[in-house]
Order: structure tokens, then C-alpha cells, then sequence
């Protein structure tokens, strides 16, 4: 295989590179140039198409084929570009908004150019206030050079990039809540079709697209889509960008051909698990997209190969390392409270079931679990999110893989877990046990108890399930 020569990172430790005389000193807004001046926008968005580029920001979707689903006749087109990057240890957009904005302002010009956008919005993460700043100067910087603004290289095209600072929660990196939002809206996910290409924000045909794929664009007009096509696993190419933290000695974001292994980023790149201990699992890419156990690092982070452990893809290339000498239980802990508090809440199957999960987990940590609430939980997990068809939006989906990868690899661990940390008192109440096993409840007789206590309520419901203890 041909030596690997990062393009994305490649200015990331040069001094000065977010100025845009270092930029263009490297090379910088060529690749624009050359888009704008000698190719027609249908011909960039073939280039992109024909490189196979696959969404960065979690779903892998085809970047080209979705730029050719704007309707043909349309009048306007609006381009967002999507740097909520909220999926928990992901912080590679960062990395690039921060490190090489210009390169990042490069790649919204050659999409904008291909789609015929006017207007791009850059919805960032609420708290990337420094990237903010520096993105604010760098278009400052760009518009005073003629790259943004009217009449760009004399071609007529013009365009203009607006930042707009995010609401500070996970749902809006959901494309259609980041639009809600944009339109100063509560970030609610749209029910789908109309996808954003026909009707986005203000109802304007739109595109969505995260910054790393973005950030690709002007590489593959440089270099041409065999270029790409010659890096990565099949169905999978290009350069990636690999975060890794956790339990590993160094946490790192590094540009690697696509289908890396967990173990090689480990290894080669994080200075191995720390405190010289072994690992026991892997988040492969945010923790929505599920769990690799320690026998399942060598599967390549790429699109496609995820799917055999059971993962739900590739995510956002976020590797978190878990040591030898955490629960299982507690990355559970960790993973239901975050769903259960990001949980929009408009589809019931998703506000109540992330809400029972966070629930059940919270108990069994606490001393209250039985073994049957494992296969409770996997019950709920399968009917959760959008793969069983029963929510809006994928939020569910991501709150049900952990619990499915969980129960399935650390089926063991959790049921010892659950025999050997029974505390008195912590298990769940009667009227929820009554519930669980289907029989009838008398609700009047539960509301007037509740109306008007006549002893003090027991230790058992000052420790109710789903609290943990303070
Ligand atoms: C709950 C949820 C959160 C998401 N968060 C992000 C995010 O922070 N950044 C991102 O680029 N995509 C995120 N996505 C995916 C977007 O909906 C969308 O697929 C993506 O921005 C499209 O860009 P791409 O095709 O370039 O990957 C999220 C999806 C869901 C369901
Ligand atoms: S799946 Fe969950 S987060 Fe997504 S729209 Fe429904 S309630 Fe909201």
C-alpha cells in the first residue's frame, strides 16, 4: 500500500496556519479557484460523487448523491453546515475549526459553488466559543480577499457565511432539529420526508453537511476522486479523522486512511491503555454507535466492517478506551443518563424509554437489579428508534445500542454484578413490580395513598429506583 500523506491535519502544526497568508502560502483556495473558474458546479458535484466521499457527521450518506437530490428547478439553495459535534468524546471538528478554519471556509465555497448555495450557515456547538472566534476572523479575513462575498474570481458567484452558535443541546446535531434551531425555533426534529433537500430551513431546498466532510472537498477537486478512491476499505475511502480518549495514556485526533483498528489507535497513536492495564472494551465511534469488546479490536473503523460485532456503525469516529478495572455497569450508567437527559421528548417510545432505561440501570448499579431486567431492557432496547420504525428521529437509536452491545457481550458481568450487589431496600417498589408483571393495578387506591400518607413512607421509597444515591 502507497504511503499515507494526511492532507486534513497537514497544516495543523504550522505556525500561524489559521492566517490566511500562511493558508494561501500552502497552497490554500487553489483548489476553489479552480472549481469556480474552470468547472461548472454539475461537474464538482460529479467529482464529489465519483470519489464515493460518505458523510462524516455519523450516518456515512454519500456526500455527492445527496448535493444531486436539491431539486432540479429550484430557485434558491441554502447550505448548513453542521459543527454541533455534541456525541460525547468527539472533538475532531474541533480540531479542524480551530487548527485550519480556512481550509474548512475552502471546502464550504466549492460545496456552496457545486450547489448553487448563496448562503451557508455554520451552526457551531454552543460551547466552541473559541473556535467561534477564530472562524469569525478567518471569514472577516476571506470576504477582505475576494474568496467570500460577491462577484468571487469574477465569476458571479457570490456567497455569504453566517455563524450561528448553537443551543447547547445533543438534539441539535440532528440535521432538522439543527434547523428548528437555526429558525430560532426548540430544536425538534422534523418527521421525514420532506428531507431537507426539498423543504430545510426557512422551507428552502438545503443541504446539511458536518465540517469534516466538508473539509474533504477541496482535497478531492486537488487531487481527483481515484485520489480518494485509493485510501481507505472498500465502500469506505479517504482520510479520517480518529479521536481516542478514555483510558488511554495520551488522548489524541489523528488523520488516518479509513478502516484503522481500534488496537492500532490504541497502540500506535493513544501510548497504549493507561496505567499499564489491559482493555476491556471500546466505544468505536460515539457512544451511540455501541460497544466493541477487547476481542473485537481488530475490526477496521470504517463504514461497513462495524456492522458484523453488532455496532451500529462507524458514529463519529470517536474511540473511547475502557479499562480492565471499570464495571460494565458504569459505562450503562454513564450512557442512559446522558440519553435520558438529551431525549427531546416528541416521540413516546424514545422520552419514555430512554427515561426507563436510565431507570433500570440506576437501580441495578445501586443494589436493586434482577436478573430479568436484562432481558426487560433488551426488550425495550429492540423497539426503541428509528431501525424498528417507532421514533422520529436516531437519537433512540444511539440510546439503544449500548444497552444492546452491553447485554450481549457483558451478559456475565452484569448478571454477577446484579447477584453480588443486592442492597436491601433498593430493589423496585411493589406497584412497580405489579406493573411489571402485568397485574392489575388499582390506580385510586395508589392516588389516594399518595394524597394522604398516613405513615412515614418507607426506606425503600426514600431510595426509589432511577435516584441514585446522593
Ligand atoms: C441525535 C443526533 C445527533 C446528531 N449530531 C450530529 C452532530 O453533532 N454533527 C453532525 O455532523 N451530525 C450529527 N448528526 C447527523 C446529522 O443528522 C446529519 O446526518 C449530518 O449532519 C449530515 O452531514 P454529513 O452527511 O456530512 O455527515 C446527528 C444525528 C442524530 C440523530
Ligand atoms: S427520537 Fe427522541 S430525540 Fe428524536 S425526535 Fe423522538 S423524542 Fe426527540
Amino acid at each position: 500500500m502507497a504511503t499515507f500523506e494526511p492532507v486534513l491535519t497537514r497544516n495543523w502544526n504550522v505556525p500561524d496556519a489559521r492566517t490566511l497568508k500562511v493558508y494561501e502560502s500552502r497552497g490554500g483556495y487553489q483548489s476553489a479557484r479552480k472549481a469556480l473558474t474552470t468547472m461548472d458546479p454539475d461537474a464538482v458535484v460529479n467529482v464529489v460523487k465519483d470519489s464515493e466521499l460518505r458523510g462524516r457527521g455519523g450516518a456515512g450518506f454519500p456526500c455527492g448523491l445527496k448535493w444531486t437530490f436539491l431539486p432540479k428547478d429550484r430557485k434558491e439553495t441554502l447550505m448548513c453546515v453542521n459543527g454541533d459535534e455534541s456525541e460525547p468524546a468527539t472533538f475532531n471538528n474541533r480540531y479542524l475549526l480551530e487548527r485550519d478554519p480556512h481550509m474548512f471556509l475552502e471546502g464550504i465555497l466549492i460545496s456552496c459553488f457545486a450547489t448553487r448555495a448563496s448562503t451557508a450557515y455554520v451552526y457551531l456547538r454552543f460551547e466552541y466559543i473559541n473556535a467561534y472566534k477564530i472562524m469569525e476572523q478567518a471569514i472577516e479575513e476571506a470576504r477582505a480577499a475576494g474568496h467570500l462575498g460577491k462577484n468571487i474570481y469574477g465569476t458571479g458567484f457570490n456567497l455569504d457565511v453566517w455563524l450561528h452558535r448553537g443551543a447547547g443541546a445533543y438534539i441539535c446535531g440532528e440535521e432538522t432539529g439543527l434547523i428548528e434551531s437555526l429558525e430560532g425555533k426548540r430544536g425538534w426534529p422534523r418527521i421525514k420526508p420532506p428531507f431537507p433537500a426539498i423543504e430545510g430551513a426557512f422551507r428552502k431546498p438545503t443541504v446539511v453537511n458536518n465540517i469534516e466532510t466538508l473539509c474533504c472537498v477541496p482535497h478531492i477537486i486537488e487531487r481527483g476522486a481515484n485520489w480518494f478512491k485509493s485510501i481507505g476499505t472498500p465502500k469506505s475511502y479517504g482520510p479520517k479523522l480518529y479521536t481516542v480518549s478514555g483510558h488511554v495514556e495520551k488522548q489524541v485526533c489523528v488523520e488516518l486512511p479509513l478502516g484503522v483498528t481500534t488496537r492500532q489507535l490504541i497502540d500506535d497513536h493513544a501510548g497504549g491503555v493507561w496505567k499499564g492495564r489491559k482493555a476491556k472494551a471500546a466505544v468505536p465511534g460515539g457512544i451511540s454507535m455501541g460497544l466493541l469488546s477487547a476481542d473485537e479490536l481488530d475490526v477496521p473503523l470504517d463504514f461497513e466492517s462495524l456492522r458484523k460485532p453488532g455496532c451500529l456503525g462507524l458514529g463519529t469516529a470517536a474511540v473511547t478506551v475502557i479499562d480492565d478495572h471499570t464495571p460494565i455497569i458504569d459505562y450503562l450508567v454513564n450512557t442512559a443518563r446522558f440519553f435520558a437527559h438529551e431525549s427531546c421528548g416528541q416521540c413516546t417510545p424514545c422520552r419514555e424509554g430512554t427515561g426507563w432505561m436510565n431507570k433500570t440501570i440506576h437501580r441495578i448499579k445501586n443494589g436493586g437489579g434482577r436478573i430479568e431486567d436484562l432481558d426487560v431492557m433488551l426488550h425495550l432496547a429492540n423497539n426503541l428508534g428509528i431501525i424498528p420504525g417507532t421514533t422520529i428521529c436516531g437519537l433512540a437509536d444511539g440510546a439503544a445500542w449500548p444497552i444492546k452491545n452491553a447485554v450481549a457481550k457483558f451478559r456475565g458481568e452484569l448478571e454477577e454484578y446484579i447477584r453480588t450487589h443486592q442492597t436491601p431496600g433498593a430493589g423496585p417498589t411493589p406497584l412497580q413490580l405489579d406493573i411489571a408483571a402485568g397485574r392489575k393495578v388499582d390506580l385510586v387506591t395508589i392516588g389516594n395513598a399518595i394524597a394522604a400518607p398516613t405513615a412515614p413512607p418507607p426506606a425503600a421509597a426514600l431510595h426509589s429506583p432511577g435516584r441514585p444515591s446522593a
